[in-house]
């Protein structure tokens, strides 16, 4: 099905609330989500919550809820915080909900039968906090080679997925996939994995009597399945009873209103489970490569199921310089940020100031410096003073441009140049937008942005006005106005608030959601004649202190 988009984000434990960290991966899969709507796909988006294991269980345990109780609490966090950030998920998956348990417990079945799964006594190092064991080789002084705390030795029998017997197959699968695991530098740190260790068999299940909050095995009603294997079946769970085609006859509402449902324009056909599988990209942190690279990889060639087309691993964000870390409390909360900063900011934000991928860090000082020189000074100005001048030299009415002739009467030599500018995004927009550049393809956007202000400093519309010469004067601000208008098609994927308000104060007619991309960033569609509504500044500038 080539007119589909589905992608996801991690789904994140509910031990703790969201940070900067979780918002990244949301708001980048809400980006590309977004970007694909517009484009006329029809998108699945999905994210949701991590719900089982250790971590969760001692969590709740700590505030005296049942883990359920917990989990249902701290669901509402990401909830809230995802509306806030504008984000238009579709769905919202939870690994209690019943279907998601059912599939796990379903997958893991078949497994058991083809003889992938096999019961041994193991002995290990366990990290708790990590939910995993360790060799006596990858051990560091006894603690966890991960998260540095220590582990325990513990002897017992488990269940294991006979992993190790695919590493040539994935091997070969990575080599000759070239986009599978991006960036290219991660790529070649599961390559350099794979080529450097034996790949062992994962243990996937976790007996009762130490950790009850999980999924129970089909076949063995004494252990729960290890939270990772869980976890990673949700991608594909969700596809099995969230997906766009059972939400229309769902009864029950969906876990968040769905803006998008049905908004995915063309193709017109109805898709299936089968039809959304396999994703087009996994974004997730680098925390989390190996795991999805290798784990669930296999997982997936185990139970003859497509490979996603995309892992993408992004970078780390540091704040001032150090790691994040609740003991130095220096946990960035995007409730705050967004209340300091507004939302538009905080998006754009994240996605200029590092390219994604790279590591990045988060401090005041930097998201000042940024809403005050791009949003305030090259953005805001440019619509403000844009509009400014319509209101006051055509009564606040879009006006009729002479014809981009360069042999016309009028010299619209420059005009020419901020058209061409702004034409130009087009086809470097989608191909960084399909690389995952967004840095790049915000650099475009503001390479015509700067492009127009210039405009404006060179023609100095003010003297055109006393010279008395409207021709120019009805060119140069038609021109101004139609590359606002376009340059809001482009943000709206990144800053759809203030994409929207551009529209709204342009006065256009259409809803900036519903625009399809190529359409809406044609040259000339902006109605001369149309009043503008000149409304508050759209970003103004933040006094230190
Ligand atoms: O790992 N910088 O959940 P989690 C950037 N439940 N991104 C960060 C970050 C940081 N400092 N910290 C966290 C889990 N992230 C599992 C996932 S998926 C089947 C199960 C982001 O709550 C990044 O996306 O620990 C990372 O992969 C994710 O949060 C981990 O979230």
């Amino acid at each position: 099905m080539r007119n589909k988009f589905f992608i996801t984000t991690p789904i994140y434990y509910v031990n703790d609330i969201p940070h900067i960290g979780h918002a990244y991966t949301t708001v980048a899969a809400d980006i590309l989500a977004r970007y694909n709507r517009v484009k006329g796909k029809k998108v699945f988006f999905l994210t949701g919550a991590d719900e089982h294991g250790q971590k969760v269980e001692k969590a709740a345990q700590e505030k005296s809820r049942s883990p359920k109780e917990h989990a249902d609490l701290m669901v509402e966090n990401y909830k809230t915080l995802w509306s806030k950030l504008d984000i238009k998920n579709d769905v919202f998956i939870r690994t209690t909900d019943s279907e998601h348990v059912k599939t796990v417990q379903s997958l893991l079945q078949k497994l058991w039968e083809k003889g992938e799964i096999e019961k041994r006594l193991y002995s290990g190092w366990y990290c708790i906090p990590d939910e995993r064991f360790w060799t006596d080789k990858e051990v560091v002084t006894g603690n966890c080679p991960d998260c540095k705390r220590p582990v325990e030795r513990i002897t017992e029998e488990n269940y294991f997925f006979l992993m190790s017997k695919y590493q040539e197959r994935l091997l070969k699968y990575i080599d000759e996939n070239p986009y599978y695991i991006l960036p290219e530098t991660r790529k070649n740190e599961v390559l350099g994995f794979l080529k450097n260790n034996p790949l062992g068999d994962l243990c996937i299940s976790r007996p009762k009597h130490r950790l009850s909050w999980g999924i129970s095995l089909p076949f063995d009603d004494s252990f729960v399945t290890y939270v990772w294997f869980d976890a990673l079946i949700n991608y594909y769970s969700a596809t099995k009873y969230l997906a766009p085609e059972h939400r229309v006859q769902d009864t029950a509402p969906p876990t968040q209103p769905s803006p998008s449902r049905g908004e995915g324009k063309g193709g017109g056909e109805n898709l299936t489970s089968e039809d959304w599988w396999p994703p087009e990209h996994h974004l997730i942190g680098k925390d989390i490569l190996i795991i999805h690279a290798i784990y669930w990889s296999t997982m997936l060639m185990a139970l003859e199921l497509s490979l996603p087309k995309n892992i993408f691993a992004h970078g780390w964000w540091t704040v001032e310089g150090k790691k994040m870390s609740k003991s130095v409390g220096n946990v960035v909360d995007p409730n705050k940020v967004v209340e300091k900063y507004g939302v538009d900011a905080f998006r754009y934000f994240l996605f200029r100031e590092v390219p994604f991928g790279l590591d990045g860090d988060f401090s005041d000082e930097a998201m000042i410096k940024r809403i005050n020189t791009d949003l305030a000074n090259d953005l805001g100005n440019l619509l403000y003073r844009t509009l400014v001048m319509i209101e006051k030299y055509f009564e606040g009415k879009i006006p009729q441009p002479p014809p981009y002739d360069i042999n016309g009467s009028v010299d619209v030599l420059r005009e020419i140049h901020l058209k061409n500018r702004i034409e130009s995004i087009k086809e470097k927009f989608d191909v960084l937008m399909e690389k995952l550049s967004f840095g790049h393809a915000l650099d475009k956007i503001w390479e015509a942005i700067n492009d127009a202000n210039k405009l404006i400093e060179d023609e100095a519309p003010w003297n055109l006005r006393k010279a008395n010469n409207i021709d120019k004067l009805s060119s140069v601000l038609y021109t101004l106005a139609e590359a606002i208008r376009i340059i809001a098609v482009y943000l709206f994927p990144f800053m759809p608030a203030a994409a929207e308000k551009m529209w709204e104060q342009l006065n256009v007619e259409e809803k900036l959601s519903k625009i399809n991309l190529d359409n809406g960033t044609r040259w000339g569609r902006l109605k001369p004649g149309t009043t503008i509504r000149k409304g508050t500044a759209l970003f103004p500038r933040i006094e230190k202190g």
